[in-house]
């Protein structure tokens, strides 16, 4: 397939508008758009169309019981979708949408159960990025959009990654940018009495709890290493993972930079190539291996930004192995460090 791809941002006001006329129209025709949002650029089809959900999976490979989230411009267009709309949903809603937070609801017959992988259930986020927004009007209906990313590899970031992945196995791709915020959206779970946090995202616990005062976190979330099955069944698979095996080095900040240190020493005496992923604050006590500093500490949302596009920066170089540092789980870090851990397929060193 030949894949069209648009730079936005280079063309002019009808130029633009006969764009999104025309993806508009491939999304109606069941066909793919790639599409950038706040979090990561999206992977975009009829969402009320079994047959061009099963597209995405192909496009993909991506297993057909992991559920899409379906995308919207307006809350009319939930009412559509979702069977009911909790108080607390509403809560949320006014606060963080449009944003990077995805609620999952009963959903209506008319989702297919080839966008829900089967469950009665259907996730929905309204994105706050104007080209999603415009694409899901222009479309008239909503979007399902997976992360744009082969399964298993980090979700790309810019349109460039995107196409990396896509290239050649969708129709187009539009071209916005670089995506604000580098990780996908918080999923919160609005069918249970007390909602639950599927997967962690920008807008975290905290957050949710100061709003509606109880939150609960998935099991499999909190307990990795139990072996409890995700309800977001995306959490499941390995993920968001480089090519290289990668391990994260947890503790004190000096003894995890001393771990690191000899790690990376060890790995070049073998004649392997190591990676390495560091903080502005660590970056110059290391000297071995190449290094990638995700930003500072103290901006988590610098970090959260960086961190796919680090792991798809060591693709390119070609590393054989990665060690990275870890994050404190409070606020954002606990979203980084979900990402971090599933990258590492859990492999942690704790000192
Ligand atoms: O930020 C994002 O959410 C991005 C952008 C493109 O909007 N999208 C995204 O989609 O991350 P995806 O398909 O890569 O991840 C969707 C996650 C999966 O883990 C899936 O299992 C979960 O959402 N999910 C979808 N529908 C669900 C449902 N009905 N119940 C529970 N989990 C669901
Ligand atoms: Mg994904």
């Amino acid at each position: 397939m030949n894949t069209k791809i648009i730079d936005l941002q280079v063309l002019d006001k009808a130029e633009i508008d006969k764009a999104y006329a025309e993806a508009g129209q491939v999304i109606r025709d069941g066909g793919m758009v790639a599409f950038p949002t706040e979090t990561v650029y999206g992977l975009g089809a009829n969402a009320l169309d079994a047959e061009a959900a099963a597209r995405i999976y192909a496009a993909k490979g991506r297993p057909s019981d992991n559920p899409l989230i379906a995308h919207i411009a307006d809350e009319s267009q939930l009412e559509d979708i979702a069977a009911y709309i909790p108080k607390a949903a509403r809560i949320l809603m006014k606060e963080y949408w449009p944003g990077p937070l995805t609620m999952v609801f009963k959903k209506k017959d008319c989702v297919p159960y080839g966008t829900t992988g089967g469950l009665e259930t259907v996730a929905v986020r309204m994105p706050d990025h104007p080209v999603a927004a415009r694409l899901i009007r222009e479309a008239g209906v909503p979007v399902a959009a997976p992360s744009a990313n082969i399964s298993g590899r980090p979700s790309p970031t810019t349109a460039e990654r995107t196409a990396e992945d896509m290239d050649g196995r969708i129709d187009m791709i539009l071209d916005g940018g670089s995506c604000r915020i580098g990780i996908e959206s918080t999923i919160v779970d609005m069918t249970e009495e007390v909602p639950v946090i599927l997967r962690p995202g920008f807008i975290t616990r905290e957050m949710l709890t100061e709003l509606l005062g109880e939150v609960r976190i998935d099991r499999a979330l909190e307990k990795p290493q139990e072996n409890f099955r995700p309800k977001a069944p995306g959490q499941k698979y390995r993920h968001y993972a480089p090519k290289a095996p990668m391990t994260l080095v947890e503790g004190d900040m000096k003894a995890v930079v001393a771990k690191i240190r000899e790690l990376a020493a060890l790995s070049l005496a073998e004649g392997k190539k190591a990676g390495i992923v560091c903080t502005d604050e660590t970056r110059e006590y290391y000297s071995d291996g190449i290094i990638k500093s995700m930003g500072s500490r103290e901006s988590l949302e610098s970090v959260a930004h960086n961190l796919y596009e680090i792991l798809r920066e060591f693709d390119e170089i070609g590393v054989d192995v990665i060690y990275s540092e870890a994050f404190s789980k409070d606020d954002l870090g606990f979203a980084v460090m979900n990402r971090l851990m599933k990258a590492a397929g859990h492999k942690e060193i704790l000192l």
